[in-house]
């Protein structure tokens, strides 16, 4: 995530002799499925166990670091590694292929989206976002037509009704942060970039989109020199940068960000925003109380996240906080079609309460209701991202399928699983046995045929 720098990631290689970091901790972010393949294969014979729903036709596509080279095992982190895709082709209850690909060009391991008929794999922090073929092969064409002068973002968030994609960016011309509200047309060329007014350096990974703002994570993780300079990731954990959220109004385009205080944290990920019926704005996200502070190699090790709402009263200026679930979680999805407006489910990875990474279990919200719904993980399984496709002439929001990939550790390869996502609770309805394991990475995206 922060190869786009441009400002010494080679000083993260080399070699390691052993896997505790500078600061006594254990670094698990090269071990068990976070460790890279090194194989690059296309597999058309796929052992499918029960039946692939006949209206999933298209490309499930999935990105995730994968250092290519011998890191450094104390000073990598997981946000470092060189992106590859994993994909696995659907057609009428068929599995047709599947592939994984080197991303090329640069670092791009974040997340990989279509727009406007094309496919990205992108990453925050400067790094170009690089254009994908439905073959995963890496194009050398200028993203978004040559039109991105800007920073791009890991996470961009289209307007259901524009259908244009809104994104937070940064990155470091001339060595200087700077922060832009960029909007992609529905054309697929950037039809906004506006100079936001914030110098803090702050790690911007997700924006979000209501019906007249667009959300600003102005959060407490803030660009590192002394991270930078010993060869470290370079943003860190700053209990000095007052954490906010800032509402750009979308309709008047003023330029001028409304900020509501809230009380020191970090999340990377939002499972949705919107305007309640009083006018308040609230968010869902998945809340750190704090990390990149003592474990410099990830996220996983310090406090648990979990799902928490804030809801900001545009009348009193003030935010309220407030915790749903006590089930650590993250890599939250819900409908594709519901950014900025009410949704009643969202879809996540357990991660664990401990002090290392675990991703046993998949879990459903319904917020109307405040509950849950949880499917345990074999002991040998850990998952990924759960990404929700909609089924064919949807009638309920929750009518559609999960997909994410499964990785079992007897076998040391993974299963693309996919679940009727109104009864996870029975587990998968099928299963796509892969030539290799999937290394647990990031974020992906259904492209339908
Ligand atoms: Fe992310």
């Amino acid at each position: 995530m922060f190869s786009g720098l441009g400002l010494g990631s080679t000083a993260l290689l080399g070699w390691g002799f052993n896997s505790f970091n500078i600061l006594g901790r254990e670094n698990y972010y090269l071990q068990g499925n976070f460790a890279p393949v090194k194989e690059i294969i296309t597999e058309d014979r796929l052992e499918v166990v029960g039946n692939i729903p006949k209206d999933l036709s298209g490309l499930y596509l999935r990105n995730g670091p994968n250092p290519m080279s011998k890191p450094n095992i104390k000073k990598y982190h997981w946000f470092g590694g060189e992106g590859m895709l994993h994909g696995v082709r659907l057609d009428g209850g068929k599995a047709v292929w599947y592939r994984n690909r080197q991303v090329g060009g640069n670092n791009a391991n974040t997340h990989v989206i279509s727009h406007a008929k094309k496919i990205y794999a992108i990453v925050e922090a400067g790094g170009s976002p690089v254009e994908i073929d439905q073959e995963l092969n890496s194009l050398t064409e200028e993203p978004f037509y040559g039109t991105l002068k800007t920073g791009f973002t890991a996470h961009t968030k289209l307007d259901p009704k524009s259908q244009e994609l809104h994104g937070i960016t940064y990155n470091f011309p001339r060595g200087t942060y700077e922060a832009h509200h960029v909007v992609v047309g529905k054309d697929g060329r950037i039809n906004r970039a506006d100079l936001l007014p914030l110098s803090s350096g702050t790690m911007l990974h997700e924006c979000a989109i209501t019906e007249n703002y667009v959300l600003v994570f102005d959060l407490s993780i803030t660009f590192s020199f002394l991270k930078l300079g010993t060869g470290y990731f370079p943003f860190s954990w700053n209990n000095d940068h007052q954490a906010r959220i800032g509402l750009l109004n979308r309709k008047t385009n003023d330029g001028v960000i409304k900020w509501f205080s809230i009380d020191p944290c970090y999340f990377f990920h939002t499972v949705n925003a919107y305007e309640d019926e009083r006018g308040n704005v609230i968010v869902d996200a998945m809340k750190y109380q704090k990390l990149f502070d003592e474990d410099w190699n990830g996220p996983f090790t310090e406090f648990p996240p979990h799902l928490t709402r804030w809801s900001l009263n545009l009348s009193t200026g003030n935010a309220s906080e407030q915790q749903l679930d006590d089930l650590p979680a993250e890599f939250p999805r819900m409908h594709p079609d519901l950014n900025g407006k009410v949704n009643r489910y969202g879809y996540s990875l357990g991660v664990g309460s401990g002090q290392k990474p675990d991703f046993g279990r998949i879990i459903k919200y319904d917020f109307a209701k405040n509950t849950n719904e949880v499917y345990e993980l074999s002991e040998e399984m850990e998952g990924a991202e759960p990404v929700f496709i909609p089924a064919e002439n949807q009638k309920s929001e929750d009518e559609g399928y999960l997909l994410l990939y499964v990785y079992n550790k007897e076998t040391n390869k993974s299963d693309l699983v996919i679940f009727d996502a109104q009864s996870i609770k029975s587990g998968p309805r099928a299963t796509v046995k892969l030539p290799q394991r999937v290394p647990f990475g990031f974020h992906g995206s259904w492209v339908p045929a």
